[in-house]
């Protein structure tokens, strides 16, 4: 890589003579010589060493500019601002006449750097060896098109930095401790952000969520669990002749097995016309009444999604419009790119679109599926600017029906801002244990850059005629059950209760599906959270533990918000080794069983078969569970919303909290625990939680309940003997 030599030999030519402000607090130093530097520094000790500037008139031809102190570039006019706006955050504005801008960073060899793409090259959480754009990724190890991105990383260094631009650019981590990055742009913004506390890099994410943007809240349906088939159209079994029963056949199927459910959704095909979609309709060839459809699927507490995409299939209504109004990107060939998209800046190109698909929730539809943008429909600079333009219609359309928090549109392609427009999917994952063990990672790196609701394609999607095994799906189930979203990719000839499949996947099928089900309190909870302080539900280990060394590069675990302990099963032979991170003062409880306690910085062998998971609370865990919302669950005579709060005392944390999240008044309600060893006592107080149920107390005497109410109360526990005091 050109431009990287350059860079490199430029600095060694001339050293960056940086020199500090003196000063109490972090300050901003500016080298006098070239290249131009940037150091943010705390005293005498460095924190930021933002070592260049580049510049240039190709995206392989940037080099370092040189800047006076007062930041005027010398060799082409363009100016540089530095702000400092709060004690954490530098604001870098970097103008010049140059049609490539960007940066470098330095640190030491042994830091690791990580965000930028969900996608987890490598099977790794941080970005080593990797060099790519800013775009979809395509056709890669373990998933196809697993997009989520963001112009945002940060380094064990102990810093973030967010690059504000929607232009196309790439970044470059391959030289151990430096990052490089730039973009198709004569101007950019970027941010410094250093933690608010050494080692937090939780406060790094906030505060780059809080620049760019947070997540909405999803309708209490968009959280699963989700049935979906790549095609209802066909696969038909008993009794059933058309797409609209073979629905009824999964409604049917889940009522009678009592699996909770609250949406479905209908991939291609669904419509008339070239690839299904494009003249805004169903099929009635296959629905025949889809407005009573929908409204019967609503009526057995289902939702409904339908698959969208900016793409103007030949011959449809959306290509005809578009390409008579010369709306559609200039030299995409529609036959062999299977539809060119709309370039969503035209106003009237927007406005049709969006009053087109007005037809969906119309009919009751409460969602999309929002695939592509990344296949060469449009031009790779435009994928940044056109995905989230997409993502702002569909909302839209979805916004001004139901209003906010009423409806769940997800998408596989979302860049930064978007965010806060479309929850996301990650993607055409594999149909393998090598599929569900790069889902696993990229679940935790969507976190990492600011994606908090996330999910899987439950068994993969690109399914071989054989695939997904029973085992691999049992897994992948688990996983999901502890993920935000749990969606799952049923039909085609692979229906859990349908051959080859047996009784026994439907078991855990049940068990799983009831269970994420029963977490709803919890995952709202921290859903909500993320609304306001952008932390993901799925955590790297090291953003609880950042002081463990160990916790850095496990992908293959992690913290499903901070009270569980996450190990799924990514093999085949049900053995795996769990990492309990932290050290000999973290002790951890095994979920299920509640007996055996793990303690921080040591490692277990554990065998399970498919009806479990390995999944460890957290010492003073508080998990609100329970039954609040109703979905499809009509084989309970009167059902009532139910929460069921379980505590896991330990006298070493002598007081711990949950926010629970009240939907009802749509406030932040503090459960908290506190223990005293010397008495023995423990004690639950809470305010207003809405809705009445049980708290169940685990200690070494066994589970002991007690009534909840709904407006708030306390219970006190005597006697007390801690599970975690063995
Ligand atoms: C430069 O742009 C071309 C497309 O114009 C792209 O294929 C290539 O990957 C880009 N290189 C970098 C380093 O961004
Ligand atoms: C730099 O460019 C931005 C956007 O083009 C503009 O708003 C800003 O005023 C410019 N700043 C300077 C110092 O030229
Ligand atoms: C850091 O890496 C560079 C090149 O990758 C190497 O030249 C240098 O010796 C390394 N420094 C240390 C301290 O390991
Ligand atoms: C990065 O690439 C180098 C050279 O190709 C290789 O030796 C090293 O193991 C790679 N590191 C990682 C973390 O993949
Ligand atoms: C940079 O963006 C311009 C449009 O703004 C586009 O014409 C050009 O192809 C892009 N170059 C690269 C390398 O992406
Ligand atoms: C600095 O600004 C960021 C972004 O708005 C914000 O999240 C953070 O809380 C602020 N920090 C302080 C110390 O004010
Ligand atoms: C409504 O849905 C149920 C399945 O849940 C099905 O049995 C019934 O036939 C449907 N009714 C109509 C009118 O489609
Ligand atoms: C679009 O135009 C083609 C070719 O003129 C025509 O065959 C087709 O019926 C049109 N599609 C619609 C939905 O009108
Ligand atoms: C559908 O589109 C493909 C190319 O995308 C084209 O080859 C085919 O002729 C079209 N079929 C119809 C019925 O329009
Ligand atoms: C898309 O439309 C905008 C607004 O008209 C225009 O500025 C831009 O150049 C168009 N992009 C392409 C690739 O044609
Ligand atoms: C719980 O205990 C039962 C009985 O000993 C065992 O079969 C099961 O595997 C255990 N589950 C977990 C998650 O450890
Ligand atoms: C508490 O409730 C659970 C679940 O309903 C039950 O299994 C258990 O026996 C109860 N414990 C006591 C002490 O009543």
């Amino acid at each position: 890589m050109l431009w990287a030599r350059i860079a490199l030999s430029l600095a060694s030519l001339f050293p960056a003579q940086a020199w500090t402000v003196p000063s109490s607090e972090n300050s901003i130093s500016v080298s006098s010589t070239s290249p131009f530097s940037l150091i943010v520094s705390s005293g005498k000790k460095t924190l930021v060493k933002n070592n260049a500037i580049l510049a240039g008139n190709t995206n392989v031809s940037t080099s370092p500019v040189s800047a006076s102190a007062s930041g005027t570039i010398s060799n082409n006019g363009g100016q540089i601002t530095t702000t400092k706006l709060n004690s954490t955050i530098f604001k870098v504005q970097v103008n010049t006449s140059s049609p490539f801008v960007g940066s470098s960073f330095s640190t030491n060899n042994d830091t690791s750097f990580y965000g930028v793409w969900e996608y987890p090259w490598s099977q790794r959480l941080d970005n080593a060896n990797v060099s790519f754009e800013l775009i979809g990724v395509g056709n890669e190890d373990g998933v196809n098109w697993d997009n989520a991105r963001a112009p945002f990383f940060f380094t064990t260094a102990g810093y973030g930095v967010y690059t504000d631009t929607q232009k196309i650019g790439s970044y470059d981590f391959t030289v151990p401790g430096q990052v490089q990055y730039f973009f198709n742009s004569s101007s950019l913004v970027y941010y410094i952000i250093l933690p608010e506390t050494p080692g937090n890099f939780k406060s790094i994410i906030s505060q780059y969520t809080a620049l760019s943007a947070h997540i909405e809240l999803p309708a209490d349906t968009g959280y699963g669990p989700t049935f979906w088939s790549d095609n209802f159209e066909q696969d038909f079994h008993a009794g059933v002749h058309n797409a609209q029963e073979n629905y009824y056949d999964v409604v049917n199927h889940l009522y009678f097995n009592q699996i909770h459910a609250t949406s479905m959704f209908a991939d291609r095909p669904y419509g008339t016309g070239n690839s299904s979609f494009g003249n805004f309709d169903f099929d009635p060839v296959y629905y025949p009444t889809p407005k009573e459809f929908v409204a019967n699927l609503s009526a057995y507490g289902f939702d409904f999604q339908v698959w969208v995409a900016n793409r103007a299939f030949l011959d449809t209504e959306l290509f005809n419009v578009s390409e008579a109004n010369g709306w559609l990107f200039p030299g995409i060939d529609p036959v062999q790119f299977l539809g060119p998209a709309l370039n969503l800046s035209i106003p009237a190109a927007y406005d049709y679109f969006k009053e087109r698909l007005s037809y969906f929730p119309s009919v009751g539809v409460k969602g999309y599926k929002i695939d592509r943008g990344e296949e060469g429909e449009m031009p790779d600079y435009e994928q940044n600017i056109q995905q989230p333009l997409f993502e702002q219609l569909c909302y839209e359309s979805m916004m001004e029906k139901w209003g906010p928090s009423h409806f769940y549109n997800f998408a596989r392609s979302a860049v930064d801002r978007s965010r806060s427009r479309t929850w996301i999917w990650n993607g055409d994952s594999h149909s393998n244990f090598s599929g569900l063990a790069y889902s696993v990672a990229s679940g935790i790196r969507a976190g990492l850059v600011g994606f908090p609701v996330w999910s899987s394609d439950t068994g993969g999607y690109v399914r071989g005629l054989n695939d997904p095994t029973e085992e691999l799906w049992a897994r992948w189930m688990w996983f999901s059950t502890f993920s935000p979203v749990y969606e799952l990719m049923l039909g085609t000839n692979h229906t859990p209760w349908y051959p080859p499949y047996t009784s026994n996947l439907v078991s855990v099928l049940k068990d799983t599906a009831n269970l994420h089900h029963a977490l709803l309190p919890y995952i709202k909870s921290y859903t909500y959270q993320a609304t306001q302080n952008g932390l993901p539900i799925i955590r790297a280990l090291f953003l609880e533990h950042p002081e463990d060394k160990h916790a850095y590069e496990i992908t293959d675990q992690y913290f499903f918000g901070e009270q569980f302990l996450v190990a799924p099963i990514i093999n085949a032979g049900g053995s795996r080794s769990v990492y309990f991170p932290g050290d000999k003062r973290t002790k951890y409880l095994e979920y299920f069983n509640r007996t055996s306690i793990h303690v921080g910085g040591s490692t277990a062998s554990v065998s399970l078969p498919v009806s479990s998971v390995p999944v460890y609370v957290t010492e003073g865990a508080i998990i609100p569970s329970g039954d609040i919302l109703q979905a499809n669950n009509k084989w309970t005579d009167n059902w009532k919303p139910h929460l069921n709060i379980e505590v896991f005392p330990s006298f070493d944390v002598p007081q711990t909290s949950f926010l629970y999240y009240n939907g009802d008044t749509g406030k932040n309600v503090e459960l908290i625990m506190t223990s005293d060893k010397k008495t023995g006592t423990v004690q639950v107080t809470y305010g207003n939680i809405g809705v009445s149920g049980t708290l169940a107390v685990y200690t070494r005497e066994g589970q002991q309940n007690r009534t909840l109410s709904a407006t708030g109360g306390k219970s006190i526990f005597h006697g007390v003997h801690s599970v975690f005091d063995n």
